[in-house]
């Protein structure tokens, strides 16, 4: 695991971290399509906010994240709410590990806006794994921002250096904005069947309910058939 990205990622959390974070829009949609009771993997589960959301309605959840700062957090609140029993945290790099996960096991693996650190060769590896732990008959719901965010396209094209196409790097640290033929071709190198790939974008609310702005997103659905 590489110092320098745990120690980038465990102070952007204990930057931003508040302990009211809400869970997201996008969690609230997928969750009504979980089976009950279902295993859930969040991959890059940061503070838990979706994670927490997803246990409260009665599903064990797993959280994979880099930082064991926002995975403490996650586990802080858990304990808080009484929901300890129906989470629990690994410190993953998904740079440099195998997903520390079972083969086969997962109802649901679930990652919002965690995947796009990765240039194209090694997000194909992810998918694979992604597929690797999913159970037959599992489903995995997964958001990467997309390069239709013009603001942030403008700000990566100045500011950093293109690795590959839609892959910057700037500070040591890559972000990728693939389109949607982008993430489709990485899939099928990846040999997965059955993926649907889809712009989605999803408003962002804070605690109040108010409206604070928009993401640009793909949205990767896979299924695991038998
Ligand atoms: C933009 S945040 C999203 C967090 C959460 N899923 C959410 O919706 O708020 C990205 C998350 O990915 C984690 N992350 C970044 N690079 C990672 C890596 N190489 N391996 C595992 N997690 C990573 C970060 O610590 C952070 O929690």
């Amino acid at each position: 695991m590489s110092n320098s990205d745990i120690a980038h990622w465990d102070l952007v959390h204990q930057k931003t971290y508040k302990g009211t974070e809400s869970h997201s829009k996008y969690a609230e949609e997928k969750e009504v399509l979980f089976p009950r009771n279902s295993l859930v993997v969040d991959l890059g589960a940061g503070t838990g906010a979706d994670a927490l959301y997803f246990a409260r309605k009665g599903h064990k959840v797993i959280l994979l994240d880099i930082s064991n700062y926002a995975l403490e957090k996650a586990k802080e609140r858990a304990v808080k709410e009484g929901l300890q029993e129906n989470i629990f945290t690994q410190q993953t790099d998904f740079g440099l590990d195998e997903l520390p996960i079972k083969s086969d096991s997962a109802d649901v693996v679930y990652s919002r806006i965690s995947l796009h650190y990765f240039e194209s060769n090694h997000t194909m590896k992810l998918f694979r794994d992604i597929y690797r732990i999913l159970k037959i008959g599992g489903v995995a719901y997964l958001t990467f921002k997309s390069p239709k965010d013009h603001v942030e396209m403008e700000y990566l094209r100045k500011r950093a250096s293109e690795f590959e196409k839609n892959v910057f790097i700037e500070n040591g640290q890559l972000r990728s904005r693939f389109t949607v033929e982008q993430l489709n071709s990485i899939l099928e190198k990846a040999g997965i069947n059955d993926f649907s790939v889809n712009e989605y974008i999803e408003d962002l609310f804070d605690i109040s309910g108010n409206l604070l702005g928009k993401l640009y997103l793909n949205e990767v659905v896979i299924r695991k058939f038998g």
